[in-house]
């Protein structure tokens, strides 16, 4: 409504006085709306339409919408957004509903929206929160011109199940890497002022506990206790809320028999309460109304008044708030109290976002398309996501690799290389591997599918270096894509041996959302690159780190267990009864048809070069109360090229109230040397790092011993004592 000046009639509407506060403004608003009204701010639809929708929209009933492909929307391709659509459906609301509360657009812009980066685990693999956060800031800009204002992302879900395919959205196994990378995606997509016009709101999700599904099948259930929970997986939530992540979305699984989105202990009373989130709780997908399906509310009805009362704010798709709540209200069942909560949250986010000032999402002139500065962005991301997990010394290729074949399936499939979750890239700007290994190489390169085995085996045979890209499509991961088996897909292990027969230099590029079973792999090919889905920049990115223009410096943010049946394999591990240290160091285990070690550990990595780790140094053997010791550990390059070192820190606290991780990653730090430099590379080491959740569920820190472990990845690691005097 505007008054005859062209201005918001503030009279009218003293909500629309951008000057106040925004809890004023809430309370504004909150006053002139019936309950009808504010029920119907809880309700969120999938691709709401202009035409189709407009009377819904303008009788007020519709407070968001999010535009999806379907509930399993990670591999599905839909039309895109159409901003168009979007303004149109708007004005119905601004324009032609009682109280004009525009609608909130939301969408998962994952891991980039044009310009698509690696998924999020390739990202992870970086350890590198500033080009993470540069990433989200490009992504929310490109988003926004398409009129999404709202993301669901980051997923912060920590999980050592590589079967289940949404550790592909993941920022990796640890608590440490996980949170830090999802406060550095806060930060990208919303920015220091989320109304900002190129900048989104984000969404911790899926809260929580969703990494543990029995099996690794998505969607199963979670038997997990309340301190695991604390002294892992609501880390990096914690982490997100911390960084101001707008919303947090509850996950589909129950925990411990009580669905998430019927959890009133840990959404109301641990993150609303007592971590002091004033942001949206969004439901995933039907979520409230699965409550029925898992046969923990007979109805929608009775779903809807177990999810008000466990802090869920926002329904969506089920439609179970709008149906029901005004009702329930009516009928003294559901405290009104509740619904204020839940709709203040929601237009609070609204009037955050600065959607009652810029309701309209067109504007003129303004594009998406990827450009040279967002592609470099891209490279750079790629180069980072590339981890060197085993090189005999061919790799960088160089004149001496002579002809070289370049084989398989993604060598020219763009759509291929995105990557799973995404809704708007387009296949036909990815960059691929066989256009620049073709430019790079020219006439000494051969590239090829790899349709028929048998020819790509004459090539190889022809060929004096083999390069074979392997691995899973990116629709084998991501939601509702989890595998009984993480062995690469059938036929690609049998060419590996019959291409390696050949006794000549042979180097496997891994394609996958997932660690994988890469053992053979790794005993019969001579140089092993794992690249996630590297998204747009794919190719040059592969070129420049084949032919060592770009050293690999990634590192594995995900432990790739011996076989399916050695999982869980990770960091996770704790000290048991009988698996005691030698066990571990010995590599033996508990199963009596094969030994137990993490074939590739988390953080594992390598350069071109060779880097030496000197024992860890303290500054001071005990630390006691807030001070803070110095851990110095020297790092040598001893060999004859660049590398980006990432220097891990890990602790392992050997007496305890509750069992704790034989090695938890506690920091690291990047250090870039030349050949023959050494760098005394710092630490700032303190008590809170070892904070934890004891037997009574509350943090705290122990006076006594910490073991501190320095070194390259998880299981490389040296150690010194550090003696804690909490007081
Ligand atoms: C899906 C996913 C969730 C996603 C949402 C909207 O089912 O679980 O991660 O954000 O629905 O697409």
């Amino acid at each position: 409504m505007t008054s005859h000046t062209g201005r918001p009639d503030t009279d009218a509407r003293p909500w629309l006085d951008a000057s106040l506060p925004v809890e004023q403004r809430v309370d504004h608003l909150m006053a002139a709306m019936t309950l009808a009204e504010k029920v119907a701010q809880t309700h969120q639809v999938a691709n709401i339409h202009p035409d189709d929708d407009a009377e819904q929209i303008r009788a007020g009933r519709i407070s968001s919408s999010l535009y999806a492909s379907g509930a399993t929307a990670g591999n599905e391709r839909d039309e895109g957004v159409l901003v168009g659509n979007i303004d149109a459906a708007q004005r119905h609301a601004v324009e032609g509903s009682r109280l004009g509360i525009p609608i909130l657009f939301g969408r998962d812009v994952i891991h980039g929206h044009r310009t698509v980066f690696p998924i999020p685990l390739g990202l992870a693999a970086s350890f590198d929160p500033e080009l993470l956060e540069e990433a989200a800031a490009i992504a929310a800009r490109e988003a926004a011109v398409d009129g999404v204002a709202w993301t669901f992302t980051p997923m912060v879900d920590i999980s050592e199940e590589p079967r289940w395919g949404r550790v592909a959205e993941s920022l990796g196994e640890t608590p440490v890497l996980s949170g830090r990378l999802a406060a550095a995606l806060v930060r990208g997509f919303q920015g220091p002022d989320p109304s900002d016009r190129d900048r989104l709101a984000s969404c911790a999700k899926h809260f929580v506990g969703y990494g543990l599904a029995a099996g690794g099948r998505d969607y199963d259930t979670v038997s997990v206790g309340e301190n695991t929970l604390r002294n892992l997986h609501l880390r990096p939530f914690k982490d997100a809320v911390d960084a101001g992540v707008t919303t947090v979305m509850a996950s589909f699984n129950d925990v411990d028999g009580t669905p998430m989105h019927a959890h009133e202990r840990l959404i109301r009373e641990v993150l609303k309460d007592e971590w002091g989130f004033d942001g949206v709780v969004v439901a995933d997908w039907n979520g409230i109304g699965q409550i029925v399906f898992q046969g923990v509310a007979a109805d929608r009805r009775e779903a809807a008044k177990l999810a008000i009362h466990a802090g869920v704010d926002l329904d969506m798709v089920s439609a179970s708030y709008l149906d029901h709540l005004e009702e329930l209200v009516e009928s003294g069942e559901v405290d009104v109290a509740l619904v204020d909560d839940a709709v203040r949250r929601v237009l609070r986010l609204k009037f955050r976002l600065g959607l009652f000032e810029h309701p309209y999402a067109t504007r003129e002139g303004a594009s998406n398309a990827p450009t040279p500065q967002t592609r470099s962005v891209a490279r750079r991301a790629a180069h980072a996501s590339h981890v060197l997990v085993k090189n005999d010394g061919v790799l960088p290729l160089g004149e001496d690799a002579g002809r070289v074949l370049l084989s398989g399936p993604f060598v020219d499939d763009g759509d291929a290389l995105l990557g799973t979750w995404v809704l708007d890239g387009r296949g036909e700007e990815v960059a691929t591997p066989g256009d620049a290994l073709r430019e790079r190489l020219g006439h000494r390169v051969t590239v090829a599918d790899g349709r028929f085995p048998d020819v790509t085996l004459m090539q190889a045979r022809a060929a004096d270096t083999s390069v074979l890209l392997l691995g899973e499509h990116r629709s084998r991961s991501g939601e509702a894509q989890s595998v009984v088996d993480i062995g690469l897909p059938p036929g690609q292990l049998e060419l590996v041996r019959a291409v390696a027969a050949y006794g000549k230099p042979l180097v496997a590029v891994v394609y996958t959302g997932r660690p994988l079973d890469l053992s053979e792999v790794l005993d019969l090919a001579d140089a092993v690159v794992v690249v996630w889905h590297p998204g747009i920049e794919a190719g040059p990115a592969l070129a420049d780190v084949l032919l060592g223009d770009v050293e690999p410096y990634g590192r594995l943010p995900m432990t790739f267990p011996l076989s399916t049946g050695h999982i869980p394999t990770s960091t996770h591990q704790r000290p048991t009864g009988r698996l005691i240290r030698a066990d571990v160091d010995r590599k033996e285990g508990r199963y009596i048809d094969a030994l137990t070690y993490p074939r590739l550990p988390f953080g594992r990595g390598l350069s071109y070069t060779t880097v030496e780790y000197g024992e860890p140094k303290l500054s001071d053997a005990t630390l006691v109360g807030d001070d803070s010791v110095a851990l110095s550990v020297t790092v040598t390059n001893t060999g004859d090229r660049p590398c980006r070192e990432v220097v891990q820190l890990y602790f392992r606290d050997p007496v305890a109230q509750v069992t704790r991780p034989l090695v938890e990653l506690s920091d690291w730090a990047v250090v870039e040397l030349e050949p023959g430099a050494a760098r005394d590379v710092l630490f700032d080491v303190r008590a809170e790092q070892f904070a934890y959740y004891g037997r009574d569920l509350a943090a705290r820190v122990d006076d006594g011993a910490i073991e501190l472990l320095t070194g390259p990845d998880a299981a490389s690691l040296q150690s010194v004592t550090l003696t804690i005097q909490t007081a």
